[in-house]
């Protein structure tokens, strides 16, 4: 406990305010960039240098981002699938750091429900608390929106004579400024300059507005408005009458994050226009300009701008934004990721989630924003070509990455299962069973299926999802499970395995010999014929294609094995290819495995025995005890049914 407060105190530490004099940081400007640092450079330091990550050293990423250079940021290692998304928004911070039209224009995250907007902003903000700011102060108070000593020097003839690009100056200081110089007869020197941490929580430098509605939404929000009590001392129009509690007030040097800024009425967002493409804008009451230098920040989903974007009228405010569109995530190795976030972040991270859930909801999700290809190639396909997996073996139909990409329209994964819905999911699935909290594909499927019969998606469209539910990745998970479900009951016959090895790799060694078999035990005599007889029924069930190669290859592993290993055989399991045909081999049927692997039926005590060391095995591969018998319970049924 001792370290964390530790921690807290040093940081505490860190946001204390030093003081500086006017002189001070005057002269200080050419050798401290911190000193005039504008709020882009300040997010730009506090992202960091990207990691150049050379993409061809990588098979997956290669194949997803065709064997490019990519810049990844690791500050934002929290967001996934969205490397462009994050690309765009540190370009927009260096052109503007640049001092290109991007400084004076809107930041604007557009994308669908659920697609990240918020929590990017919110990061931004977090960001942005990292880099001091210089703030004018005076003996007594510090300037109440927050602003750059810089201010003072506003005229050109001093402006440019500072050692720093006029651009970084504002056109002039605040209305507050302007009287304490009059108070002070003019002598600049009274002025103080404070370091001081941007905050969320004390809202220095970092706010966040959001339109009430169409009646109550008032400017004054966004600009402040006069503060009633002063007005006892001060009259209306005096400065310090004000109350500089805005938006835009406390971000003069910040982030102002506005939310859902197109559902604010129209009056609301000109301030913003002035703001950022002028440099100030008006209060409420008639004291002057009020500089700003910030960083307007916004985001809405595709409804509200599309509607916003069809008013002609609206079109000089649409030409002052930068819209960075934010898709979903379209990679589900990335989507899986989210869920695991919010996993860690909740209480469910200590409850059994069994294999493939997460996965099956992840590509659940992808597929309902994927648009389907053209032509022959089937939606499943292009999912896994964008999880960056090579599936020409399995699917001949399959594109590449890049005709998939060209084919597909421009707003892909602006559409489809939002994060926030399967995240829904997720917790009606652990909670499904009220026996115990526990997620498995079954109850998943169970419960998108009901999402999707709820929800007031188009009949078509709901039929689409549930195809894609139950054939798709129903069919997927069957062969998984029963992949498992072997697996685990494999391991009580490993003899078993092993005999079946051990002959079939004797009886192809005879046969690529062209020599008759000795049956070391009976003496018997085995021919060619008989040899190719017995060969063949085994790689019948594995449909081994060329069973001349196989043989051989099997054999020369063995050989080598021996050699290398006294004489001995390999494990029956250790050739992968092998261990498939013997895995096949042993179950042609999910009816042999039943008496072991099925509940509460009759059993002798040895495959009872079996049954609970069955059961002990799978619990070690990730399930609970309830889920076992349920997903057998489900496995027999579709097989059985199929
Ligand atoms: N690509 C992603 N990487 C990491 N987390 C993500 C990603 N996309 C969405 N999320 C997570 O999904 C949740 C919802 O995201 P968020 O609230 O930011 O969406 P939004 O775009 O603001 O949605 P809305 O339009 O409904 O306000 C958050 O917990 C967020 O962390
Ligand atoms: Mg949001």
């Amino acid at each position: 406990m001792k370290s964390i407060l530790d921690e807290l105190k040093a940081s505490f530490a860190n946001t204390r305010q030093d003081i500086l004099s006017l002189q001070e940081y005057v002269d200080g400007l050419e050798s401290t960039p911190e000193f005039h640092a504008t709020i882009a450079e300040r997010l730009l330091k506090a992202i960091g240098e990207p990691r150049i990550f050379d993409t061809s050293k990588d098979e997956r990423m290669g194949r997803i981002f065709l064997n490019k250079t990519i810049k990844v940021y690791d500050s934002f290692k929290d967001f996934y699938g969205i490397e462009d998304v994050i690309e765009r928004i540190v370009n927009f911070l260096t052109y503007a750091s640049q001092g290109l039209e991007e400084r004076k224009q809107i930041l604007y995250l557009l994308g669908p429900v659920g697609g990240g907007k918020s929590s990017l902003a919110e990061y931004i903000k977090i960001l942005a608390e990292k880099e001091p700011i210089y703030v004018l102060a005076t003996d007594k108070e510090i300037s109440p929106i927050f602003e750059s000593p810089l201010g003072l020097f506003y005229s050109p003839e001093y402006r440019d004579r500072l050692p720093i690009p006029s651009r970084k100056v504002p056109s002039f200081c605040s209305p507050w400024a302007a009287k304490r110089l009059h108070e002070f007869g003019g002598d600049i020197n009274k002025f103080k300059v404070i370091k001081l941490y941007p905050s969320r929580l004390s809202q220095i430098c970092v706010a966040k507005t959001e339109p009430g509605d169409e009646n109550n939404q008032d400017i004054s929000s966004l600009v402040g408005k006069i503060d009633v009590r002063k007005l006892e001392r001060f009259p209306q129009h005096d400065v310090d009458a004000y109350g500089f509690s805005g938006a835009l007030n406390r971000t003069t040097q910040g982030v102002m994050e506005f939310v859902e800024m197109f559902k604010a009425p129209i009056k609301m967002l000109h301030p913003l226009l002035t703001a950022t493409q002028e440099g100030n804008y008006v209060g409420t009451e008639n004291i002057g300009a009020i500089p700003f230098q910030g960083l307007i920040l916004s985001h809405s989903n595709i409804a509200e701008f599309s509607l916003f974007r069809n008013n002609k009228n609206n079109e000089a405010f649409l030409d002052r934004m930068c819209v960075i569109k934010v898709p979903y995530c379209l990679r589900a190795t990335e989507e899986e990721k989210i869920y695991e976030k919010l996993i860690k972040n909740s209480d469910l991270r200590n409850a059994t989630c069994a294999p493939k859930t997460l996965r099956m909801l992840a590509e659940f999700a992808v597929l309902s924003r994927l648009a389907p290809p053209d032509g022959q190639s089937s939606v499943y396909s292009k999912m896994e070509v964008y999880d960056g997996k090579s599936i020409k073996d399995i699917d001949l139909k399959a594109k590449s990455i890049l005709e998939y990409k060209e084919s597909a329209p421009q707003d892909e994964g602006m559409d489809g299962v939002s994060t926030r819905f399967a995240f829904k999911i997720l917790s009606d699935t652990f909670n499904f069973d009220p026996k115990e909290i526990a997620a498995d594909p079954v109850h998943l499927m169970t419960v998108v299926e009901n999402h999707i019969e709820r929800s007031d998606l188009p009949e078509s469209r709901r039929k689409e999802l549930t195809v894609l539910l139950k054939d798709q990745l129903g069919h997927k998970y069957a062969e998984f499970i029963g992949h498992e479900i072997q697996r685990a009951y494999l391991e009580s016959y490993k003899d078993y395995g092993q005999n079946i090895f051990d002959k079939y790799v004797d009886y192809a060694d005879a046969w690529i010999e062209d020599q008759d078999y000795k049956d070391p035990d009976t003496g018997q005599l085995v021919n060619r014929a008989a040899l190719d007889a017995e060969l063949s029924k085994i790689e019948k069930i594995a449909e081994i294609g060329n069973p001349k190669d196989f043989r051989n290859e099997v054999v020369k592993f063995v050989l080598r094995y021996r050699s290398a290993n006294k004489g001995k055989n390999p494990s029956w399991d250790s050739y992968k290819k092998m261990a498939d045909v013997i895995e096949k081999r042993m179950f042609s049927s999910i009816q042999d495995l039943l008496p072991v692997i099925s509940f509460g039926t009759k059993k002798d005590s040895q495959t009872e025995s079996k049954h609970v060391e069955f059961v002990k095995r799978m619990v070690a591969r990730g399930y609970t005890e309830n889920q076992v018998r349920r997903l057998i319970d489900w496995y027999s049924r579709v097989t059985f049914a199929a």
